[in-house]
């Protein structure tokens, strides 16, 4: 392409009044350039002929199909004549946020309010919500970057049609360890690589549909652990190889409008005040030109934060302001030009997804079959994300007569169980997992809630029912309650808008069966509970346990009862401040007992499903999870298993947890994480078949918590506000790198995930070429092998492709994911396949070069069903050393769509 021509029309164009749309000036430009002499051949313009005209003057402006660098330069031009028109208050304001999610409007300049909407799994904060997709692990376990790509046009699409122009997601941060708080929200599982393959397709799948997308939380927002003090100390080799990847692949790839810093610190920096990170590698090494904000109230000094490169302070510019900034600016503390190139970025963005041009409709217009689209997307994404990770004897799927089932667990009557905190979406519809089973089971079958076994305070049997003495400012109240089911927002309280302050409740309750039983109580205080004077619960003082957004975690406990036999029950609540209603929280009491033994029918049953795992309840934003089962599932699951074995158990988690005490004792295991709403449909099409499991685990499920590699160097206790520093001493050892690296084997190895069909691999071989790598960017190498469906029963694999250097100068891992790709097959059918490899596929990052480095030296190419299940394997020896740079070189090789 002519691109000197091309400039000289451009330059013309950009005489124009910047009061003129900006896709006015590119399309005269374009038109002007192709008239002369027809001279704009090759490339995009000329190959889709009238193309880059017409989507420049379409939905996105100057995004679209123009070619990248005039879509920019004209964009850079006219933010940079809005920029020198703007005053020093102006600028100021502009760098700090309305107060609420959104960028300030300023009017004179044509720049409108800039709506965003949390986040990463739907639009919180439309009314009703949008879709509540599942969880970014489980999108994770898709290994499927077409399926990455749906699901992020959905929620662009969601986003544009609730009314807002930004959505505040998706994030890639890793799973590093299995106590992460937001794990649940995180699309990269465990491995840098399969981010990096995720990240940019669904960030061009958002921003396709004409919103902004934010990529977080930049950078090592890797637990929550005292998330707002908490000093990541990570090296720097270990920052490149893992933590800061697919944030790279995002931004050389996608290009994100916006990304967001983190809350945590990083080796002594605050993460929105680090220049290291946000100008020296974002911004600078790779080139990124959207912009960078600051994750909510993250920032503690202003002046070091502008320095460092965050340009809009969310949400109100409490550190970056007109007050704190503009002395420093007027002594020449912070150079004018630092504040006009945050103003430009935000600006420029504006004006490359058209929202100058009246693009930021905020009126919710979705429609009935609109959403209908995105729940389909959801389910998509829930049924390829579901895992089986255990199926002895072909237990699943169940047969195709009718079946009486068992479903035993609260968390398949409520609605889909999810994470806790801005990623919480509250499902204005939804399809649960009893009722997902109930419509894919054959037809004549019965499908039994077994509530007895189930922690369900809504309905919880008592032997006459509770007698509450409530007090609230010094009067008090006495009510019959049927159950202790009572939330405050809706109603519940005896005192009308105002919440008691305490409350005692009396009753008794039967059990039916002898044994082990568990009682809990989820409530926004201080609570204890007897059981014929014994005392079974105490949760202490009952104050939150983290100053920002606060859970309302349950406690329960266990006790033996003997059938028959009249018990009674005391509980004492005192409520205390600071709890949360919304995000997933809750204001109230809720009590639940439920036998641990089985119900004498439970053999009788052809199959029992018991739902279980954690929940907003237990894990999100703002605190840590944990790794063992609550509520006595390992008992109870176990006690089922005993009784009947056609048991599934089926997990609802956004991380890995212990499956240590039951897990050779049930039949099948899938882990669902939190399946979004229409999770039921997805778990019932594939208990039944329907559906063919295909989803592969993204993170390693460790045996017992201590095998983690990073065990170590987690600060426990749990959500401690004393602790100051994560040390990411295991350097480059986490996940499957470090299980291997200490030859420990996990419960459930990275990348396992079982089918209904079976496969076969043969015939590994890697074939490379262009050494040494002329370009970075270029697939140097393919893997081609056959793949093999040996079963009578169509289904798609994930064949994962895993490189490792022989004799390596340097510590590197045993192996390390490369490439993968996902086959469906028909029954009987083979296919041979080839994924490719780039330079970086062999690459170490050389701190004393800042580069990254390619060792002459032999490597190992393996091809797994999963980390632990090589299949078969090749040579390959490099016969020159090579140095990539840190600003072209690429984790993954680019993808088609993006070589635009
Ligand atoms: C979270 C962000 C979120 C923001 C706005 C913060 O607490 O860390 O992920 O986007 O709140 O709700």
């Amino acid at each position: 392409m002519n691109r000197y021509l091309m400039a000289a029309a451009i330059a013309a164009a950009l005489t124009c009044s910047i009061a003129e749309p900006i896709h006015a000036q590119a399309a005269a430009a374009a038109n002007n350039a192709a008239g002369v002499g027809g001279a704009v051949r090759g490339g995009v313009m000329a190959g889709r002929g009238g193309a880059a005209f017409r989507t420049l003057r379409g939905q996105n402006a100057v995004r679209g199909h123009a070619p990248d660098f005039l879509r920019e330069w004209i964009a850079d031009n006219a933010a940079d004549q809005i920029v020198r028109r703007m005053t020093l208050s102006e600028k100021l304001n502009y760098i700090g946020g309305t107060g609420a999610w959104d960028i300030k409007p300023l009017d004179r300049f044509n720049l409108p309010q800039i709506y965003a909407t949390d986040a990463s799994l739907g639009v919180r904060l439309s009314s009703p919500a949008g879709v509540s997709y599942p969880a970014g692990q489980a999108l994770a376990s898709t290994w499927n970057t077409a399926l990455a790509r749906d699901f992020g046009a959905s929620l662009g699409r969601d986003t544009r049609e609730l009314g807002f122009q930004n959505v505040l997601g998706p994030g890639f941060n890793m799973y590093r360890t299995p106590y992460a708080g937001r794990a649940f929200e995180y699309m990269s599982g465990e491995d840098p690589y399969l981010g990096a393959a995720l990240a940019p397709d669904i960030i061009d799948g958002i921003q396709q549909q004409g919103v902004w997308a934010t990529l977080k939380h930049l950078v090592a927002n890797d637990e929550e652990e005292n998330r707002l003090k908490i000093n990541v100390k990570v090296d720097e080799r270990t920052l490149r190889e893992l933590y800061l990847v697919p944030f790279e692949s995002a931004v050389k790839i996608a290009k994100p409008a916006n990304i967001m810093c983190s809350f945590n610190h990083i080796n002594g920096d605050q993460a929105c005040e680090s220049a290291h990170v946000e100008s020296d590698i974002v911004k600078k090494q790779w080139g990124y030109s959207g912009f960078i904000e600051s994750d909510y109230n993250a920032i503690i000094d202003g002046k070091k934060a502008a320095l460092a490169g965050t340009d809009i302070d969310m949400p109100q510019g409490i550190g970056m302001n007109e007050a704190n900034l503009r002395p420093l600016v007027e002594n020449g503390t912070i150079p004018q030009s630092v504040i006009d190139d945050k103003v430009h970025r935000i600006v420029k963005q504006l004006l490359l997804f058209g929202f100058t041009e009246g693009k930021t409709s905020t009126d919710n217009t979705q429609t009935a079959d609109e959403r209908l689209r995105s729940e389909g997307i959801a389910q998509k994404v829930a049924e390829e994300g579901i895992v089986l990770l255990k199926n002895a004897d072909s237990n699943l799927p169940l047969s195709s007569r009718p079946l009486r089932i068992g479903v035993i667990g609260q968390r398949s009557v409520s609605a889909p169980p999810a994470g806790f905190g801005s990623a919480n979406i509250d499902p204005y519809e939804y399809v649960n997992d009893i009722d997902g089973i109930r419509a894919a089971a054959p037809s004549g079958s019965t499908i039994t809630y077994i509530d007895r076994m189930s922690l369900d305070p809504g309905l919880t049997p008592s032997v006459s029912g509770f007698t509450g003495a409530y007090s609230y400012a010094g009067n008090t109240v006495t009510r019959d309650d049927s159950l202790i089911n009572l939330n405050w927002n809706q109603g519940a309280s005896p005192f009308g808008g105002n919440f008691p302050d305490a409350a005692v409740w009396s009753g008794q309750i039967r059990p039916t069966v002898s044994g082990d039983h568990v009682f809990k109580i989820r409530a926004d205080g201080a609570v204890r509970v007897q059981i014929n004077g014994k005392e079974i619960i105490n949760n202490g003082a009952g104050t939150v346990i983290t100053p920002t957004i606060p859970p309302t975690l349950p406690v329960s406990g266990t006790i033996s009862l003997k059938a028959g036999q009249v018990y009674d029950v005391s509980i004492q609540y005192e409520r205390k401040p600071d709890y949360f209603s919304t995000l997933g929280g809750f204001q109230g009491v809720q009590f639940s007992w439920a036998q641990l033994v089985p119900t004498p029918d439970l053999a009788s049953y052809d199959a029992v499903v018991v739902v279980g795992g954690l929940g907003s309840e237990y894990e999100g934003e703002g605190f840590d999870r944990p790794f063992k089962l609550p509520e006595a599932q390992d008992e109870l699951i176990a006690n089922i298993a005993a009784a009947n074995p056609h048991t599934t158990v089926v997990m609802h988690a956004g991380g890995g947890v212990s499956m240590r005490p039951w897990v050779d004792k049930v039949a099948s295991v899938l882990y669902a994480w939190y399946p979004g709403e229409m999770g039921g449909k997805a778990l019932g099409n594939i208990l039944f078949g329907a559906v063919n499991p295909s989803g592969k685990l993204p993170i390693t499920i460790e045996k017992y918590e201590s095998d983690n590699p990073t065990f170590a160097n987690y600060p426990l206790p749990q959500n401690s506000l004393q602790s100051t520093d994560i040390d990411y001493s295991e350097g480059l050892l986490t996940g499957y790198r470090g299980f291997e690296a200490k030859g420990i084997v996990p419960e459930f190895a990275f990348g396992h995930g079982l089918s209904y069909s079976t496969f076969n691999y043969g015939n590994v071989r890697v074939t490379m070429g262009n050494i040494p790598f002329l370009d970075d960017r270029n697939i140097v190498g393919t893997v081609r092998f056959r793949i093999t469906n040996t079963s009578k029963r169509e289904g798609a694999e994930v064949a994962q492709v895993y490189v490792g250097e022989n004799s390596p100068s340097v510590t590197r891992p045993k192996k390390e994911l490369k490439g993968f790709v996902k086959v469906d097959l028909k029954p009987g059918e083979s296919r041979e396949v080839a994924v490719p490899l780039n330079a970086r596929a062999f690459a170490w990052f050389d701190t004393s070069a800042t580069a990254w480095r390619v060792d002459r030296g032999a490597y190992t190419v393996s091809v797994g069903a999963a980390s632990d299940a090589i299949k078969g394997s090749d040579q390959v020896f490099l016969p020159r050393g090579q140095t990539l740079s840190v600003h072209d070189s690429l984790p993954i090789v680019m993808p088609d769509w993006a070589r635009r």
